[in-house]
């Protein structure tokens, strides 16, 4: 399927990536339906989407018609089969759990059209290790979209062995039609790109702290003014997740024995209090919950 032919968006997950990309694929003039098996989730999103659309257009960032069409074009559902049943494209978003992934793109392949591309979202697991549940293999790929999804540019298309060039392709222009700047993987890597070079620095961010050569904040402020990054290491992790940063780290660790991935006892720690960051109210700063 070409990217002209491609109207209808399915968002599986309605977590803080998914219901970001949902409203940005609304944004551009698609028709999306956003899913999740957890009702609180789903209403958060919709709650989400009802604040943010307006609070757009008080700033002036938006007209009044682009939000009213974008929230007429965006559905919420907790059925999977109403969601995806006549999608043109599925973009997976769901806990990085490669059971639970595996296990849905097998549901998904039996819900949706021969013609639906399935992509996954995930930070880290290729889509080799997802495709062979499906019988459209060549119809499976990588789509890495990057936190706040309504504001960063950057999507990565990772091109699995099995992928189409014509699958790969529609969705380098479907990127592009969602306002975003694709970048293609002609070939899998654990991490993709950008995952791997803030791995790097995130690693070595977290180091120096534990070795108390300096606070997360003077790290933080560091990485911003001397390298330009738009916001530390530590601000980004919380904005990220700490969770996922302990769940990613710890599966990769358990994969390969590599204790570079091993989460460190500062990041332990903050998982099992529940300090996760934005999403808690608490991570390595205080979020005051609105
Ligand atoms: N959701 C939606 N929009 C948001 C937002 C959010 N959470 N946070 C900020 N914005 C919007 C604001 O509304 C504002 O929009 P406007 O200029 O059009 O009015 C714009 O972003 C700038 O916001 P602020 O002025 O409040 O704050 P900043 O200028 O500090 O920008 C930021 C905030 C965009 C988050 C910026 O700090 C940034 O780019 N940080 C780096 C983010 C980053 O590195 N992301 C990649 C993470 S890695 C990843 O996602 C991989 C995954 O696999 C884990």
């Amino acid at each position: 399927m070409g990217a002209q032919k491609i109207q209808k968006i399915c968002i599986v997950g309605a977590g803080n990536m998914g219901h970001q990309i949902a409203c940005s694929a609304a944004l551009a003039g698609f028709e999306v339906k956003c899913t999740d098996v957890n009702e609180e989730v789903l209403q958060k999103a919709e709650q989400f989407v009802t604040t943010y659309l307006p609070e757009r257009v008080a700033k002036g960032k938006l007209q009044q018609a682009q939000a009213d069409a974008a929230r007429k074009n965006l559905t919420f559902t907790r059925d999977l089969a109403e969601a995806a049943g006549d999608a043109d494209l599925v973009i997976e978003a769901v806990i990085e759990k490669l059971e639970i992934k595996r296990t849905l793109f097998a549901e998904l392949d039996r819900i949706c059209p021969p013609h639906t591309i399935l992509t996954t979202n995930s930070s880290y697991i290729v889509s080799s290790k997802i495709a062979d549940v499906t019988k459209r293999p060549e119809k499976v790929c990588n789509l890495h979209f990057f936190n706040p999804a309504l504001v960063m540019k950057l999507v990565e298309v990772v091109k699995g062995p099995h992928t189409s060039e014509e699958t790969a392709q529609a969705l380098m222009d479907i990127c592009v039609s969602m306002g975003k700047t694709p970048v293609l993987l002609k070939q899998e890597i654990y991490g993709f790109l950008v995952n791997r070079m803030l791995t790097a620095i995130k690693n070595e961010s977290i180091y120096l702290l534990d070795m108390g050569i300096a606070g997360h904040e003077e790290i933080d402020t560091a990485v911003t003014l001397a390298l330009g990054h738009p916001m530390g290491p530590f601000r980004l992790m919380d904005l990220t997740g700490i969770d996922l940063t302990y769940i990613v780290g710890l599966e990769r660790y358990q994969e390969t024995g590599d204790p570079i991935y091993r989460p460190s006892p500062t990041i332990a720690e903050k998982f099992v209090k529940k300090e996760w960051g934005r999403k808690t109210g608490k991570g390595f700063y205080e979020y005051p919950q609105k």
